[in-house]
């Protein structure tokens, strides 16, 4: 053996590496740490905290726990949100053949781990997922409409994801990494449901697992399942029904654009038809509404995880309106000439905002929003 091999089988890593995304959980960091320990005693094991930059400050308490404990680690995000991107980024992250995903707030069962890793390395099984609704599972003491939400959300997902999951809708859950690794391209990342992204995804069935738990009460803090999560399984189902023909974001930005036309028009209407101005001057006050209109829908659907706020929100929209400003510029150009060559009005409007709807689309998803790359899935 040379220095290097030696080197090399000095400090193995962990066999399992425990997933946790975080936003606002800095209450509970430290309590799942310590139950962690408690039940995984004799498992090679690291925890991975995910945060996106919580106002809250969890990244520094992980941090601080990290240069305590070695079996701590920390990914710190900025500028983004998402639990499934989160999840997925900490999974890419670790080497581990065991990877489990679980929340921060103490609501999955933690003593189910070893279960799930001894049943992964016993049995031909690509997942192991904790499950509510399988006998000896449960959600606890629920309210209602979560509850109704939740029955709602499951029964979508078994048909989308053509699974027997009881529990489609689960965070908590074990995958061996070759299994991940495989589908890891075809995921959406988008939203809050990573499993049925997993599952949905995979072109050869996962080979799956349920045990149940109880979903317990969360220890400290608040849910962050609210509107913005109804809309990332909006936007997740959109994807996966329509995702291997064109980008999700631009599929939305089509939608947003629908709206848009729609207040295009009712303005164009207003001024030119209804109280007799020009067309000219018709088609730039209703091009300047429906950017506007158009700018605040997008920001708040189709770019939900780089969301601009406060400050950024107004100099987004200048940054919208000036790049926007040539699309809008060609907009009433290209309208008004084929208006005057007497083409129908409708006709001539729908040409100028089909032009400057692509173009609007391609800049502004790198000026404004700054994604990466027009093709690149939230
Ligand atoms: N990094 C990151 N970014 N983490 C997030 C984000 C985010 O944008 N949003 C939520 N999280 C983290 C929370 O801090 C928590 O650890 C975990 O994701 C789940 O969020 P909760 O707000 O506690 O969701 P929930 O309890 O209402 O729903 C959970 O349980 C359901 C039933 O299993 C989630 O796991 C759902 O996916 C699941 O369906
Ligand atoms: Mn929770």
């Amino acid at each position: 053996m040379n220095n290097q091999d030696t080197a090399l089988s000095l400090a193995p890593a962990p066999l399992l590496s425990v997933v946790v995304p975080c936003y606002n959980e800095v209450e509970n960091v430290e309590e799942l740490i310590r139950r962690l320990a408690k039940a995984l005693q004799g498992i090679f094991w690291e925890v991975i905290f995910v945060d996106d930059d919580s106002p809250d400050k969890t990244s520094q308490k992980v941090a601080d726990l990290a240069f305590q404990d070695a079996r701590v680690r920390l990914i710190h995000r900025i500028g983004r949100r998402g639990l499934s991107s989160a999840c997925v980024e900490g999974m890419l992250s670790s080497s581990a053949p065991y990877l489990a995903v679980m929340d921060a707030d103490l609501q999955h069962d933690e003593t189910l781990l070893p279960e799930m890793m001894t049943a992964l390395r016993s049995q031909q099984l690509d997942i192991v997922v904790g499950s509510r609704y399988v006998d000896g599972g449960g959600v606890g003491c629920w309210d209602t409409k979560r509850a109704a939400y939740s029955r709602f959300a499951t029964q979508i997902s078994r048909y989308f994801t053509q699974t027997e999951l009881t529990d489609p809708m689960s965070g908590f859950f074990m995958i061996q990494r070759d299994a991940l690794m495989q589908r890891v391209h075809r995921l959406s990342g988008v939203g809050f449901k990573i499993l049925l992204d997993l599952f949905a995804s995979s072109s050869t069935p996962l080979r799956f697992l349920e045990l149940p738990y109880i979903f317990k009460e969360r220890y400290a803090g608040e849910s962050k399942l609210d509107n913005r999560a109804f809309l990332e399984f909006g936007m997740l189902l959109l994807d996966k029904w329509i995702g291997h023909l064109l980008p999700v974001r631009f599929v939305a930005f089509i939608l947003v654009g629908g709206v848009g036309l729609l207040v295009h028009f009712f303005v164009l209407l207003l001024l030119f038809r209804l109280t007799g101005n020009s067309f000219m001057l018709g088609q730039t006050v209703a091009t300047l509404v429906a950017m506007t209109t158009n700018y605040l829908l997008n920001n708040f659907f189709t770019y939900n995880d780089v969301q601009l706020k406060g400050w950024k929100l107004l100099t987004g929209w200048f940054s919208f309106t000036l790049v926007c400003g040539i699309g809008a510029a060609a907009n009433v150009g290209i309208s008004s000439l084929l208006f005057q060559r007497q083409t129908n009005w409708i006709l001539s409007a729908l040409a100028g905002i089909a032009i400057s709807s692509v173009w609007n689309y391609a800049v502004t998803a790198v000026y404004t929003w700054r994604v990466p790359s027009i093709g690149t899935k939230p």
